[in-house]
């Protein structure tokens, strides 16, 4: 097979996504792998390649996953005689040019005296993989080989609730609510033991409550043998202009799970990757209910690490809870005021956070200052006390992911409302201690807060579900870094000194930051 097919295919690349229906590409995820990354995937399945090879692609577009993949064979053409493919893909116009793209690639095939027999199934990927995982159509799975290979891209947008897929799924044993998690979640049992699977996916399945079932059916089914991570979030799809946080895993569906290869890298190549062997645990700990999927893919994240879990409290253990706040601005809209009147009380944005303290009202009118307090919005409101916020949106690409802001009670008013864009820290009896508050907001302002956070984290929510689980110091170590702050701005060099300090002299940790 020529090797400028994969050439081929990337020039037409960015026409062919131009060509796309607008609408149909959102629908239908419609963000096709640049060549690079797609060989890059390729690459990582281990050598060497079995003889006959079955491999699915499902959601193939044009199929440039696919012809990386076989391109990657005729490179080792000695090895296999004959590779099965069985591509999906659902839009009929992308479909009619994979069938194209998989004739030429057969014909090229033949010379390397490689035979290559393809399918492409104009189904969707969900209801088909699905139906046949289901006991009383257990017969659809004839249709079905066992795979030897998986090569995806899968698309992403969320599932909606009584979606036929959705239901299918819930028949199958699926719980998950994105159509990737959906894709890959399908593909692992039709993979036959040893078999491999590479992906690139969005990161957000790392870490969250939603994604906790499907975490589970990965992890109990298969081990990771690398993870790419793309340090920019539009590394992989600047043209689309997708600022998902993206990341390529390698799968194989055996037991136990070993060591993992973790490597990062700035812009599309891999080649100039930074690289790393750690053992499973600093993936997924041990004994982690949760089941969160940390990329350490630095050395920094081991120091990070070994300083975090020194701290074995959660804010539960300081008798803490966290909600998000609970005022939605758009469904309350007629009770939302600019300014205060008579019959409000304030209303906390992100946008009245000023250092790391709340600032109310604020003049400049970009966000509302208040909400009206009666019969149809009391429910919403909090009475008037002392909390810890952090804003519930960042960025990677920013200064830090998570800033927190001190809220002390306003004169005048009984009641305040948490817009929905923050998280709340708070005692049960709404009556949050001020040494206490005082030394949340130090250590969630610290930089190894931050380095932690940014581990695990995978898109731009900080959710109060992350907040849960953060390792957090004793009430004592709290009531020191309370000094750092003067209720308005944090001396975060100062708690960061502090905190070392701590980590040295009381938890025996003195590992040198490899960042210096
Ligand atoms: C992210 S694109 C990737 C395309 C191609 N694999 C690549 O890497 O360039 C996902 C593809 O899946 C297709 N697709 C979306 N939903 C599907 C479904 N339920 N079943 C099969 N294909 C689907 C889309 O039309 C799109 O071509």
């Amino acid at each position: 097979m020529s090797s400028s097919m994969l050439e081929v295919l990337e020039s037409n690349r960015s026409q062919l996504s131009s060509a796309l229906d607008p609408q149909a590409k959102v629908a239908n995820g419609q963000f096709l792998t640049p060549s690079t990354i797609a060989a890059a995937m390729a690459d990582m399945f281990s050598v060497p390649l079995p003889n006959e090879i079955v491999l699915l692609d499902p959601g193939a577009g044009s199929g440039i996953l696919t012809i990386a993949f076989l391109e990657r064979v005729a490179r080792q053409s000695q090895a296999v005689a004959r590779v099965k493919v069985f591509a999906y893909e659902n839009d009929d116009f992308l479909a009619r040019l994979l069938e194209s793209n998989l004739h030429n690639a057969a014909v090229g095939l033949i010379d390397q005296g490689i035979e290559l027999t393809y399918n492409v199934l104009r189904e969707d990927f969900i209801l088909s993989a699905s139906r046949s995982l289901v006991p009383p159509l257990l017969d659809a799975l004839k249709e079905l080989p066992s795979f030897t290979h998986v090569i995806m891209n899968p698309p992403y947008h969320k599932l909606s609730s009584g979606s036929d897929q959705r239901t299918c799924l819930e028949r199958a044993g699926i719980q998950t609510s994105n159509l990737y998690s959906a894709f890959v979640a399908l593909a692992l049992p039709l993979l036959r033991e040893g078999g491999e699977l590479v992906a690139i996916t969005p990161r957000s399945f790392c870490n969250g409550p939603y994604f906790r079932p499907f975490r589970r059916h990965l992890l109990d089914a298969a081990s990771f043998e690398r993870i790419h991570v793309f340090e920019r979030r539009d590394d992989a799809f600047s043209e689309d202009k997708v600022l998902q946080e993206n990341i390529i895993f390698h799968l194989r569906k055996s037991r136990p799970q070993r060591r993992v290869e973790l490597s990062s890298s700035l812009g599309r190549s891999l080649e100039s990757s930074t690289t790393r062997l750690v053992p499973h645990e600093s993936i997924v700990q041990d004994g982690d209910p949760d089941l969160v999927i940390r990329i350490p893919s630095n050395e920094s994240d081991d120091y990070v690490l070994e300083r975090m879990t020194a701290f074995t409290n959660r804010l539960h253990d300081l008798g803490l809870q966290v909600s998000t706040g609970p005022v939605v601005d758009f469904r309350l809209r007629r009770h939302i005021l600019d300014q205060p009147d008579r019959d409000s009380v304030p209303l906390i944005y992100s946008a009245h956070f000023v250092d790391q303290h709340v600032e109310w009202p604020i003049e400049s009118a970009k966000k509302p200052n208040a909400i009206a307090c009666n019969e149809r919005t009391r429910r919403w409101l909090y009475p008037n006390s002392c909390y810890v916020l952090t804003r519930r949106f960042s960025s990677k690409e920013e200064k830090r992911r998570i800033y927190p802001a001190l809220f002390s009670p306003i004169e005048d008013y009984d009641w305040i409302g948490f817009e929905n864009h923050v998280n709340v820290v708070k005692s049960p009896d709404n009556d949050l201690y001020p040494t206490t508050a005082f030394g949340m907001v130090s250590y969630l302002s610290s930089k190894i807060v931050d380095l932690f956070f940014r581990q695990f984290s995978g898109h731009t929510q900080v959710n109060a579900a992350d907040l849960r689980l953060l390792p957090v110091p004793p009430s004592s170590t709290l009531s020191e870094l309370a000094n750092y702050f003067d209720g308005k701005k944090v001396d975060t060099q100062a708690v960061d000194a502090h905190l070392e300090y701590l980590f040295k002299i009381k938890y025996g940790i003195t590992s040198p930051n490899p960042a210096g």
